[in-house]
């Protein structure tokens, strides 16, 4: 797969104010396969496993408390480029940094609740994928 699939989480924000489709629209729209997706709820350990580079950080408990307040959608996303592009289409960790446009900037709420996750470099981008699915669930 190399460098051409990135991972993605919808997170609690954007499910519970309806934005998934819209968030899957631009995804679909902006060239990206969807390989892999499922619904989930995601539990205490495994936001804290995610999110392990994070455990020293300030934010960290509030970070898992976020991540694991409603079901999101995972997904692994295929194309060109995916992990840059992708980062591209969301927009800066802070909406209000957001380019115009972008995922964050258009669904996001703040720096801590921010609509959606992108894999940061290629190699992450296949450990977040099998995290959460199986070879079988990759299409
Ligand atoms: P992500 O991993 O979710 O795609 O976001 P990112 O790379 O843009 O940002 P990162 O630095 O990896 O931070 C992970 C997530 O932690 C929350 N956060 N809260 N309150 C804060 O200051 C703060 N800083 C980060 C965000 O949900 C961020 O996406
Ligand atoms: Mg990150």
């Amino acid at each position: 797969m190399g460098n051409n699939i990135t991972f993605t989480m919808i997170k609690p924000d954007a499910m519970e104010k309806g934005f998934a489709g819209d968030i899957l629209s631009m995804i679909l729209k902006s060239g990206f396969r969807i390989s892999a997706l499922k619904l989930i709820h995601l539990t205490k350990n495994q936001a804290i496993s995610f999110y392990n580079i994070h455990r020293k950080k300030p934010f960290f408990e509030e970070l898992v408390t976020f991540m694991t307040r409603s079901p999101i959608i995972v997904a692994i996303l295929e194309k060109n480029n995916a992990v840059e592009d992708f980062r591209k289409l969301i927009g800066s960790t802070n909406p209000e940094e957001a380019e115009k446009g972008t995922i964050r900037k258009l669904f996001a709420t703040s720096m801590g609740e921010n609509a959606i996750h992108g894999s940061d470099s290629v190699d992450n981008a296949q450990v977040e994928s099998s995290f959460f699915f199986a070879g079988k669930e990759i299409f």
